[in-house]
């Protein structure tokens, strides 16, 4: 395998030059055509696709194709995936040359496995190297929620809501975000399952006398809720490090260091889902590094395989006997394909110097939000770090009521220019691939700005 060979890290730009470069009507003609033959059949689709039917036919770095052969700014990264670009080069030769040599071996090692894993014990912060490879992140979520059980003897969670993780019983047992209807029948939850409020500083609980959000209410709310309202049987906290799907939603900075103290000071496990956020998007390995902790148990995905379908669950080394008690393994975990994909994805990550990219773009992502926040009536509130950032609209700063019309109209507008991206509602989500540099970062920026000014004009707000 060609895995050394040094890579220009600015392999994507020539590509995006020009971009965005929208010819036609979007969605355009072929677009809305074959994305009516698929949904024929192709049933279940996310919102995001309803309200704008696009049909891409090629990526490459930052820059999408659509089959009308629009081109768009991926503010996206498909679905936080596609973290260091379509198409890396590096990462598809690595794909491609296992593809041709071995695509599943069973739970044996191989070159290319035993490779991963000195690699990512060595990334990962503290002694969490006891690692499972899975193909999607709920099922290192389920898995996860195995390895709490066997590590603890115990069956209870605690999770928040508006956090997601996942699509599996226990998976949607920690999340709010489902309907009954999701089940078609019956309860959400799984018994056992409990979930507690969590900071968001825009929309707070509880507030010290100055006015900000008070850590210390929510981490004594908990105390009080282990004491009172559980059966005594917990096994883990289940949290996301930052909310990706609730709109980029990030705690205070005493809020992970205050709750791993309560974990501790009532043995009960830390489990940090970072299917979303981890593996450099918010500028570190892991978003918990940037508060110094250390959770018992990760799960990561999305970026980790830039798109080629591979996630892992982690636990501490002296909870490696569970992952034997549990039978961690999967069918198509840790394939050669697999760890090719995420051993060059990480390789990329330090060769590129990812992280320091991330950091630096952020800052510009974060002065410029914090800007318009102030230049925009119906901009409540700005957050993020890295390149996980929200923008949550609402009808009157006064009153903080959701703006979900103005999300949508936003939404399309920005498409319509040339924008491919997946907000959420009320807020709009951006997950730009973690190679762009500044001068792509302003110029997206810049579509949804006009963006906001058209939609605040449109409902009133401004001339
Ligand atoms: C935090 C978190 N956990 C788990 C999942 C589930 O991952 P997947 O869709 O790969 O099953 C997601 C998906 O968005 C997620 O955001």
């Amino acid at each position: 395998m060609n895995n050394n060979i040094p890579m220009d890290k600015n392999w994507w730009r020539e590509s995006a030059m020009g971009i965005p470069q929208i010819i036609t009507e979007t969605p355009g003609t072929r677009s809305q055509a074959m994305h009516q033959n698929t949904s024929r059949f192709m049933k279940g689709l996310s919102s995001q696709v309803k309200l704008f039917p696009v049909c891409f036919e090629e990526g490459y770095g930052i820059t999408l194709t659509d089959v009308d052969g629009n081109r768009y700014l991926d503010f996206s990264s498909g679905i936080y995936v596609a973290s260091l670009g379509h198409c890396h080069p590096k990462i598809s030769e690595a794909i491609s040359f296992w593809a041709k040599k071995l695509m599943n071996a069973h739970d044996f090692s191989t070159p290319v496995k035993e490779k991963l894993m000195e690699k990512m014990a060595d990334i990962l912060p503290g002694n969490l190297n006891a690692i499972q490879l899975y193909s999607d992140g709920t099922t290192a979520v389920e898995a996860a929620i195995r390895a709490a059980r066997a590590i603890s003897n115990k069956h209870e969670f605690i999770s928040a809501y508006r956090d997601f993780h996942g699509k599996s019983m226990s998976a949607v047992s920690c999340a709010q975000m489902f309907r009954s209807e999701t089940f078609s029948y019956g309860p959400t939850r799984a018994p056992g399952f409990y979930m507690v409020p969590r900071p968001d500083p825009y929309r707070p609980l509880w507030v010290k006398a100055d006015g900000t959000i008070d850590t210390d209410a929510y981490i004594q709310f908990y105390e009080n809720f282990l004491k009172e309202g559980t059966v005594g049987n917990v096994a883990a906290f289940v949290l996301e490090p930052a909310q990706g799907w609730a709109g980029s939603i990030f705690p205070p900075d005493d809020f992970f260091p205050k709750l791993k103290s309560l974990c501790e000071k009532y043995n009960i496990l830390l489990y940090d889902d970072e299917v979303l956020a981890g593996m450099g998007r918010t500028g570190e390995w892991l978003t918990l590094n940037h508060w110094d902790v250390i959770p018992d148990i990760v799960t990561f995905g999305k970026s980790f395989g830039n798109g080629f379908p591979v996630t892992a669950m982690v636990v501490k080394e002296e909870y490696a006997e569970a992952l034997e008690k549990i039978s961690a393994s999967s069918s198509y975990g840790g394939n050669p394909m697999a760890c090719a994909a995420a051993l060059a994805s990480i390789e990329v990550i330090e060769d590129e110097q990812i992280l320091e990219n991330v950091k630096q773009v952020g800052d510009y992502f974060m002065k410029r939000l914090e800007q318009m926040k102030r230049d925009h009536p119906i901009i409540g509130d700005v957050k993020g770090k890295g390149f996980l950032l929200g923008i949550e609209l609402v009808k009157d700063k006064s009153t903080k009521e959701p703006f979900l019309e103005a999300g949508i109209s936003v939404y399309q507008k920005a498409f319509r220019k040339g924008l491919a991206w997946i907000p959420a509602g009320h807020i709009l989500r951006m997950s730009p691939p973690l190679i762009m540099d500044e001068h792509y970062a302003k110029l997206g920026m810049d579509i949804i700005e006009e963006s906001i000014w058209e939609t605040e004009k449109e409902f009133g707000y401004t001339q």
